[in-house]
């Protein structure tokens, strides 16, 4: 299995550091999302250590994956696995420059997994919603620190949006 090349990769990183991403177990969420559309290039907001964007580009997509913090991690999973002419990856010094960065691309799906706290995540949707294709991470409510996703995705008309588990994906 996929996440278990990983693991191998990475065996001095415990099991759980990586059950925190949002891969594992959830696979079959994304592959459903990303069917539904006709999807060549993806942006995601929030690369942390490279594991969506691996396995985006493992699917064959191109990806575009942007953080405030540059992860050596990431870049070497991604030349480990062979996919780093799969990836752009950019940071960002705040969110002036990130949506700058976002509106030079077009995409067809958008991954928004970066600053989950009130108002940031409008500012991540509100750059990337052309896309009409978009997977919210931590779609949770009750939970300090991630009320930005749910004030997004619970302004957004009930029909166009499907819920899987902590994930929130709109679609228009
Ligand atoms: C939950 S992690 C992303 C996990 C990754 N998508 C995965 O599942 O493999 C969140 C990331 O968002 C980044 N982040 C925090 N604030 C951000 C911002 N304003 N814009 C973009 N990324 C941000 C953090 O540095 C962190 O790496």
């Amino acid at each position: 299995m996929w996440i278990e090349k990983l693991y191998g990769m990475y065996s001095k990183c415990s099991a759980e550091h990586w059950s925190a991403l949002s891969v594992e177990g959830n696979e079959q969420i994304f592959v459903d999302a990303l069917n539904s559309k006709k999807v060549k290039t993806i942006l995601e907001v929030g690369t942390h250590y490279g594991v969506t964007a691996a396995f985006f580009a493992e699917l064959g997509y191109n990806v575009i994956t942007i953080d405030i913090e540059r992860s050596d991690m990431a870049v070497d999973l991604w030349k480990r696995l062979n996919i780093s002419d799969k990836i752009t990856y950019h940071i960002v010094g705040n969110n002036i420059e990130k949506v700058n960065v976002i509106l030079q691309y077009d995409f067809e799906f958008a991954f928004i997994d970066g600053d989950h706290r009130s108002g940031q995540v409008k500012i991540d949707f509100d750059a990337v919603k052309k896309c009409g294709n978009v997977l919210f991470h931590d779609y949770v409510h009750g939970y300090s620190g991630f009320e930005g996703t749910s004030e997004v995705v619970d302004s957004l008309p009930k029909k166009q949006i499907k819920v899987m588990g902590d994930f929130a994906l709109w679609q228009i």
